[in-house]
C-alpha cells in the first residue's frame, strides 16, 4: 500500500482481512499501520524495488505518484499495481486537460474560460456579471480552487494564482469557471478501463469549520450512503458521467483503470462534474471501507487485470458509517506536531480509529500532521453512527486537537 493516509490506513485493512493476502506493507505508513517500509510515495525505483523483491501487488493511494507516472514504470518492469496510468491521471493532474475532455465529450461540467495571461484574465473577469470559481490548473493539495462572491474576490485571486503563483507551477495556468451554486456529493467509482462499477455513496465537509465555514481543506470527515444521491441520481451520475468517461477514455487511447472520484455538484436535479479525481477521495473511503463486505482485494485485481464484468456487484452493509476527522489546531495552515495522544485504546462496538498523520516513538503516538485520526462507525441509522462515531472521538485527545461537530449534519437535514 503506497502512501501514508486514513485512506492508505482502511484500504490496508480491509485488504489485509482477504484470505488471498499474506501481509499488506506500507509505504511509508503511519503510527496505526504495521509492516512500515521507510520508502517515500514519488520513489518509484525504490518501490518498484521493494514490490519486486517481495512479490508484492501494489495498491496506490494518493494521487501524486500517480501524477509521476508509477503505473506505467510498474508496468515496464511486468509488476502488478493498481490504478490509472500517468496519461489517464490527467484527469486530476490537470484540470484544464479534465475540462477540455470532459467538453470534448458532452460531460456536464460548468462552461469554463482558460488563461495563462493575467491582463487577459483580469479584462475577462470584469466583462463578466454572473460568479466564479477560480482554479490553478495542476496539483495544489486541494487548495488551488478559490470560490469568489464579488468581482473583487475574483481579482483578487488571478493575482494570487497567476502573478503571486502562489501555488507555484501548478498556477501557470488558470481556469476560470461558472460557479454552480447546488448539493455537493461525492460519487466514486471502479474501472478496469472497459466498465465501471459503482463504489457506495459518500458526502465529504470540505470546509475547516461547522456549517461549511471557512477555508477547504483535503476534508473534515464524511459519511455513507448520502441521500443525497438518491437511485435515480445514481444510475444518472454513472451513465452521463462515468460511463460516458470510462468509454471516452477509452476511445481517445488513454483507458482509465482505478478508483475514478467524480465530485458532483448536484442543481435542478442535473449532476455537473467539479473535479474528477484518480483515486479514492480522503476521508470518503474510510466510511466506504467500513461498509464493505465484499473482499476488496477481488476488486481492485479485477481493474488490474480487466475482469471486473466477471464480478459480482460489491456487497455493502446496509448500515450508516461516519468518519470524523481529528485535526491539529490551525489547519489547512501551519499547525503543530509532535503532541502526545492519549486515549487511543478504547474499544467500541463498530468503531475503528484509522490513522493519518501519526507517528509512534518510544512506544507513545505522536501527532505527524494537519488531518491526525479519522474515527469511523458504523449504526443503524445515520444517527446513531454519528453519535458512536462522536463518542469515540471523544475519549481521544491531545493538547492542539481540533474537529467538526456537526459531520453527518447535512445527511439527516436531507433524509
Ligand atoms: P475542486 O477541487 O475542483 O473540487 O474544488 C474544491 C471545491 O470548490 C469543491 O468541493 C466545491 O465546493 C467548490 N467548487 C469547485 N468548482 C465549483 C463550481 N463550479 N461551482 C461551485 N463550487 C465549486
Ligand atoms: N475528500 C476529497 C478528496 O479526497 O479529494
Amino acid at each position: 500500500m503506497v502512501g501514508s493516509g486514513g485512506r492508505e490506513h482502511s484500504l490496508g485493512w480491509k485488504l489485509s482481512q482477504s484470505p488471498k493476502v499474506d501481509i499488506v506493507y506500507f509505504a511509508p505508513g503511519n503510527g496505526g499501520t504495521e509492516n512500515n517500509i521507510p520508502i517515500e510515495v514519488d520513489k518509484i525505483d525504490e518501490l518498484a524495488e521493494f514490490a519486486q523483491k517481495n512479490n508484492c501487488y501494489t495498491v496506490v493511494g494518493p494521487e501524486s505518484p500517480l501524477a509521476l507516472g508509477i503505473v506505467d514504470s510498474f508496468g515496464k518492469k511486468n509488476l502488478k499495481i493498481f490504478g490509472p496510468t500517468q496519461k489517464a491521471a490527467q484527469l486530476e493532474s490537470s484540470k484544464i486537460w479534465a475540462k477540455n475532455f470532459m467538453k470534448r465529450n458532452d460531460i456536464p461540467t460548468a462552461s469554463f474560460e482558460i488563461f495563462d495571461d493575467p491582463e487577459k484574465a483580469i479584462e475577462y473577469v470584469k466583462s463578466i456579471n454572473h460568479p466564479v470559481v477560480i482554479k490553478a490548473d495542476g496539483l495544489a493539495a486541494g487548495k488551488g480552487v478559490i470560490v469568489c462572491n464579488s468581482t473583487a474576490e475574483a481579482l483578487s485571486a488571478v493575482n494570487t494564482i497567476l502573478v503571486k503563483k502562489t501555488f507555484g507551477e501548478a498556477g501557470n495556468r488558470i481556469i476560470i469557471e461558472e460557479r454552480i451554486d447546488g448539493v455537493e456529493a461525492s460519487y466514486i467509482s471502479l474501472s478496469d478501463g472497459n466498465f465501471a462499477i459503482p463504489m457506495a455513496t459518500s458526502q465529504d465537509h470540505k470546509r475547516i469549520y461547522d456549517n461549511d465555514m471557512g477555508p477547504n481543506t483535503g476534508g473534515m470527515g464524511a459519511y455513507s450512503p448520502t441521500p443525497i444521491i438518491n437511485e435515480s441520481m445514481a444510475k444518472k451520475i454513472q451513465e452521463k458521467i462515468i460511463d460516458k468517461t470510462i468509454d471516452s477514455m477509452k476511445s481517445e487511447g488513454t483507458p482509465f483503470k482505478g478508483f475514478l472520484y467524480a465530485g458532483v455538484m448536484i442543481k435542478d436535479g442535473e449532476p455537473y462534474v467539479l473535479e474528477f479525481n484518480v483515486r479514492m477521495g480522503d476521508p470518503e473511503c474510510q466510511p466506504i471501507i467500513m461498509r464493505m463486505d465484499s473482499d476488496l482485494y477481488d476488486y481492485l485485481m479485477a481493474s488490474t487485470e480487466g475482469t471486473l464484468s466477471s464480478l459480482r456487484p460489491v456487497d455493502w452493509k446496509n448500515q450508516s458509517a461516519v468518519c470524523i476527522v481529528l485535526a491539529s489546531k490551525g489547519y489547512p495552515e501551519a499547525y503543530p506536531k509532535n503532541e502526545e495522544i492519549t486515549g487511543l485504546d478504547f474499544s467500541s462496538e463498530g468503531a475503528f480509529v484509522f490513522h493519518a498523520g501519526t507517528k509512534r516513538e518510544n512506544g507513545k503516538v505522536l501527532t505527524n500532521g494537519g488531518r491526525v485520526l479519522g474515527v469511523t462507525a458504523l449504526g443503524n441509522s445515520l444517527e446513531q453512527a454519528i453519535s458512536v462515531a462522536y463518542s469515540a472521538a471523544n475519549k481521544i485527545n491531545w493538547p492542539n486537537k481540533y474537529c467538526r461537530t456537526d459531520i453527518g449534519k447535512k445527511g439527516l437535514s436531507h433524509l
